[in-house]
């Protein structure tokens, strides 16, 4: 058997960790295995290497991929599909291990059906792949949220200010309501719960004035809709139809309407791609870890076109067709108790 592995769309810390999973399992299989490079961009160029218990040592802490990634959606272009698998089939490829996030899951299935046999590990720190209760590298974003909302807490408690912090989430609003939470923000806002910027003031307001507060967190995921503040042009959108949320500078325009409607300081700032990076908490690491064996036994057992979930606290395959296309929002039990602190 000799098995390909590929990481592809946006990185997180804890796929180095699912990479050496793979690759100790299989290697206890008997398998050979090739890293593809960058992505589904990579496998259409060609660009691989041999992957072996050497390579995959002491990479556990690192973030990032070993592999490489990119963001290309080959399956608008049906001459890029079939260099991918002209490619897989004369490096010999028998299963092709693919770990991503919903694009990157939505072109495996496509794959898969055109001919390549696929096994899937859903990662992301968006958290959005259905099937899963948790995807490789949402628990580091949320524990870097909750370290800096812990941060942000003494300095605007300190000058009594109120500050806007914006992080990712493009369609769903998990890492904003789950950082959220354990940060204790005092506003949440997501996409899932569009609000308008008067709401958000009057929450604000109804703090400093009739609870006494002298400071407040608002957290708001970049791609949550505020009614009242309309979206300036964030250009032409990507393969997938994604737009650039970084450009829409909600967090900023949020700032600017609270400061014009209140008397009071605001600051705002946006974590960004330090949610994806540096080392991969304890969560990530173990759940990658199982996720990544479990790959491996499922390419033995011969469950392709298959994706390894974790549900509850066990790992169970998910058939890949029912997760491509589909996003997983916020469970609704999560603003429950998220907004019990509101
Ligand atoms: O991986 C998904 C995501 O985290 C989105 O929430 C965000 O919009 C996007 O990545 C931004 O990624 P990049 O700047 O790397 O394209």
């Amino acid at each position: 058997m000799h098995i390909g592995i590929m990481t592809g769309g946006g990185d997180v810390p804890g796929l180095n960790a699912a990479v050496r999973a793979v690759t100790r399992r299989g290697l206890s299989y008997g398998y050979t295995i090739t890293g593809i490079l960058n992505g589904w961009a990579g496998l259409a160029e060609n660009e691989m290497r041999p992957v072996t218990d050497e390579s995959v040592s002491g990479i556990m802490h690192l973030g990032g991929t070993i592999l490489g990634t990119s963001r290309v959606n080959i399956l608008k272009d049906q001459a890029l599909v079939k260099e991918v698998l002209k490619n897989a089939r004369s490096a010999g490829i028998d299963v092709l291990v693919v770990l991503g996030g919903t694009d990157t899951l939505t072109i495996a299935a496509g794959v898969h059906e055109a001919g390549l046999p696929i096994v899937a590990i859903p990662k992301t720190m968006d958290n959005n792949v259905c099937g899963t209760d948790y995807c490789i590298g949402f628990d580091t974003a949320c524990t870097v949220i909750a370290e800096a909302l812990d941060r942000l807490h003494t300095t605007a408690s300190s000058h009594h200010r109120v500050i806007v912090v914006e992080v990712m989430g493009r369609n769903t609003g998990w890492a904003a309501a789950i950082g959220g939470l354990a940060g204790g923000a005092d506003i949440v806002i997501i996409p899932e719960r569009p609000i308008s910027a008067a709401d958000v003031c009057s929450r604000i307001h109804h703090r400093f004035e009739e609870r006494g507060k002298a400071f407040s967190i608002v957290i708001v995921a970049e791609g949550a809709g505020i009614s009242d503040l309309p979206d300036p042009d964030l250009g032409e959108p990507d393969d997938f139809g994604n737009l650039r949320l970084d450009r829409r500078n909600v967090g900023k325009r949020l700032q600017r309407q609270i400061e014009a409607c209140l008397d009071v300081e605001c600051r705002s700032l946006v974590l960004g791609h330090l949610q994806r990076g540096g080392s991969p908490t304890v969560f990530d690491r173990v759940l990658a870890t199982r996720l990544g064996v479990a790959a491996a036994d499922l390419v033995e057992q011969g469950w392709v076109g298959h994706m390894v979930a974790l549900q509850g606290n066990r790992i169970v395959p998910v058939p890949l067709r029912s997760v491509a296309g589909q996003v997983k929002q916020l469970d609704p039990e999560f603003w429950e108790l998220a907004t019990i602190f509101y």
